[in-house]
């Protein structure tokens, strides 16, 4: 059964959006509500792998595994996967992490004075692309999330991000619009590897990370084996 390959491995999965904060009551974000990430968590425990989840702020209720680290932005969530990240033989990066943040936060709350503000927004750092490029990196899984409108624009980007940030594989999905993976109970993922690739149909997030979790598994024993 391939799913014995996940038994007793140490799993590490991002989940949620960031929040980057522009002073102590506002913040930068997108609408990440975590429900992808979170399935992936629960199926890969299902399977028997030590699942750490990572997760910056939702609305779901606290998962129930050993190992949960709630984060806020993009550098705690980079600080926690880093910490972390020697240990695990899978990363799987399902957050939807800001790309950027307020280059100075400001102590207190801004007043306001003028009709427009500029904000000035600085880089963060790309954790799955810094995982991957590891010496001895990790089974490396990102995800692509693209508002594209055919499957061939969505394949096209998500290999170009596979290959910039050499991954092992990469679990592409379209957003914004009606057909969006955010935040909806439902999805469809285009999945793909170095030498093919697979596509999992509209269904629940749950079902979807079993059927992730399978592809994951059987990608993951090949990598050891050879
Ligand atoms: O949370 P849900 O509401 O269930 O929605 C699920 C989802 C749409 C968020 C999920 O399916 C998804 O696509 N997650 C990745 C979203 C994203 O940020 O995609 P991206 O194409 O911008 O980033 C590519 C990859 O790099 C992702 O694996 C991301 O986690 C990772 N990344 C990006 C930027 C960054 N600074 N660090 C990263 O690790």
């Amino acid at each position: 059964e391939v799913l014995a390959a996940l038994r007793g491995l140490p799993v590490l999965i991002t989940a949620g959006p960031t929040r980057e904060a522009l002073d102590p009551v506002r913040c930068l974000t997108n609408h990440s509500s975590g429900k992808m990430g979170y399935a992936l968590a629960q199926a890969l425990t299902a399977a028997g792998a030590e699942v750490t989840l990572i997760a910056g702020p939702t609305a779901l209720p606290r998962p129930a595994l050993d190992q949960f680290v709630a984060v806020e932005s993009a550098l705690d969530m980079y600080a926690q996967v880093l910490a972390r990240v020697a240990e695990c033989a899978i990363f799987i990066a399902a957050a939807a992490v800001a790309d950027y943040r307020p280059a100075s936060p400001l102590p207190t709350k801004f007043k306001k004075h003028t009709a427009d503000l500029t904000l000035h927004l600085t880089r963060n750092p790309d954790i799955l692309a810094d995982v991957a490029a590891r010496i001895a990196p990790p089974f490396t899984v990102g995800f692509a999330a693209e508002t594209v409108t055919t499957v061939e624009e969505l394949a096209d980007l998500a290999t170009a991000k596979r290959l910039n940030k050499r991954l092992n594989m990469i679990a592409a999905n379209r957003v914004g619009g009606d057909s969006g993976g955010f935040e909806r109970d439902d999805n469809a993922l285009l999945v793909l590897w170095d030498g093919g690739n697979h596509h999992l149909p509209l269904q629940s997030k749950t079902q979807l990370a079993a059927a992730l979790t399978i592809l994951i598994a059987e990608r993951y024993a090949l990598s050891t084996a050879s």
